[in-house]
């Protein structure tokens, strides 16, 4: 099938069956270009919350489909493959968070989305990248928080709120690569230039990356924000490098410098247009959270969307 077919025949099958496909700004780009919503994982779970659709074909990875499901068990959940996981949410296991929670019965636990829904069952409130320092201030001063799985995302909240913040130790295989050194090396590199950096980032905590004028840390949505808003022509972009697909798309007359082309979250790029014409056709592969876990995972996610 030539794609011009794949493209038309997604369209048909979308309005048969009431469905919206969703997609995160990590996902290949020419599944970016047939999404209905392009979003970071914030807006992606606010889209699932909100969508009239009947089915939401999400072309992310899993836990981004477990989020919808949680927040949408009347519709249809549905990802192009199998399983593309996270090595932050395979980092963090149920057990191991409620073995934390029993040594520290008095800290609230704070989870990254990027997370299992039966983690998100163990878990005090939710958060993504662009609200976990709202999430974080939030929280009473007098509490221990027990954040995970993220320590980048956790070191990088603990030095902006200085609060008492116990660290679960999982990263990012992406991020955790996007050094201080090689951030250092950029601002040399590219005097002119701002440094959009993703919080999952392993340099994004350290005083020299944050005490540097020309840094700026952000969620996906915040580096797009940031260089829509910007007047300066150059920036490096320091996160997954699929994300220079939209702010191409945003920006003419600036130039983005992806920091490390070819570090690439593999689980985001299993789906291209056949996976998902397939997923459409033969509704597969479905996503459904047990309602037990998902009662207890919603009031996480809630709580932080009552935050912000
Ligand atoms: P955000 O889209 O929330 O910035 O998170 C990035 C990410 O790593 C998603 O997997
Ligand atoms: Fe997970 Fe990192 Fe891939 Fe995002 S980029 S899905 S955090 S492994």
């Amino acid at each position: 099938m030539q794609t011009k077919e794949i493209i038309r025949e997604i369209e048909r099958l979308k309005k048969e069956k009431n469905a919206i496909i969703l997609a995160h700004y990590y996902a290949r780009p020419e599944v970016q270009d047939i999404a209905d919503y392009i979003g970071d994982s914030l807006g992606l779970s606010r889209q699932a919350a909100e969508t009239q659709a009947d089915v939401i074909l999400f072309c992310g990875v899993h836990f981004m489909a477990e989020t919808a499901s949680i927040i949408s068990p009347d519709k249809t959940i549905l990802t192009p493959t199998e399983y593309a996981g996270c090595s932050l949410a395979e980092g963090a296991s149920a057990k191991g968070l409620q073995k934390w929670k029993e040594k520290n019965p008095d800290g609230l636990v704070v989870s990254y989305v990027n997370t299992t829904a039966e983690v998100k069952a163990w878990t005090d409130y939710c958060c993504t990248s662009s609200n976990a320092l709202k999430v974080v201030e939030s929280l009473p001063k007098d509490k221990k928080i027990l954040f995970g799985p993220d320590r980048n995302l956790g070191a990088y909240i603990r030095e902006k709120t200085g609060r008492d913040m116990e660290l679960w130790d999982a990263a990012c295989f992406v991020h955790e690569r996007i050094s201080t050194e090689a951030i250092l090396e950029t601002l040399e590199l590219y005097p002119d230039a701002d440094i959009l950096i993703h919080p999952e980032s392993a340099g994004a905590h350290s005083q020299e990356v944050l005490t540097n004028e020309r840094c700026f840390m952000y969620s996906t949505a915040g580096i797009l924000k940031h260089a829509r808003e910007s007047d300066k022509k150059q920036f490096v972009i320091a996160t997954e490098p699929e994300i220079l697909h939209f702010l191409h798309k945003e920006n003419t007359g600036k130039t983005f410098i992806p920091i490390q082309p070819e570090n690439r979250c593999f689980h985001m790029k299993q789906s291209g247009l056949w996976e998902v014409l397939e997923a459409l056709r033969l509704n597969r592969y479905e996503v459904k959270v047990p309602a037990d876990i998902r009662e207890k995972a919603l009031f996480s996610i809630e709580r932080m969307m009552a935050i912000g």
